[in-house]
């Protein structure tokens, strides 16, 4: 069984996973994936001109975001 996929979430930043998915806009196209890359970032901030991807624009706008996960709570 392969390991689940994780998207990791930068500090003040975008959400980070493998390029090995696809993303699709609300009609179900596809989105391209930018070429030769292993990592791809996508933007949570609001701000990139190229939505859904991060274009770098959370460091002008001092996007802040640092929530930390928590423990799963148990029954
Ligand atoms: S998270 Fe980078 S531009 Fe939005």
């Amino acid at each position: 069984m392969s390991e689940p996929l994780t998207i990791r979430c930068r500090e003040n930043g975008p959400l980070v996973l493998p390029a090995q998915f696809k993303i699709v806009d609300h009609q179900g196209n596809e989105f391209s994936l930018p070429p030769g890359k292993e990592l791809i970032a996508l933007c949570r901030c609001g701000h990139s001109q190229r939505k859904p991807f991060c274009d770098g624009a959370h460091k002008q706008v001092g996007f802040q975001a640092a929530e930390l996960a928590r423990p799963a709570a148990t029954a």
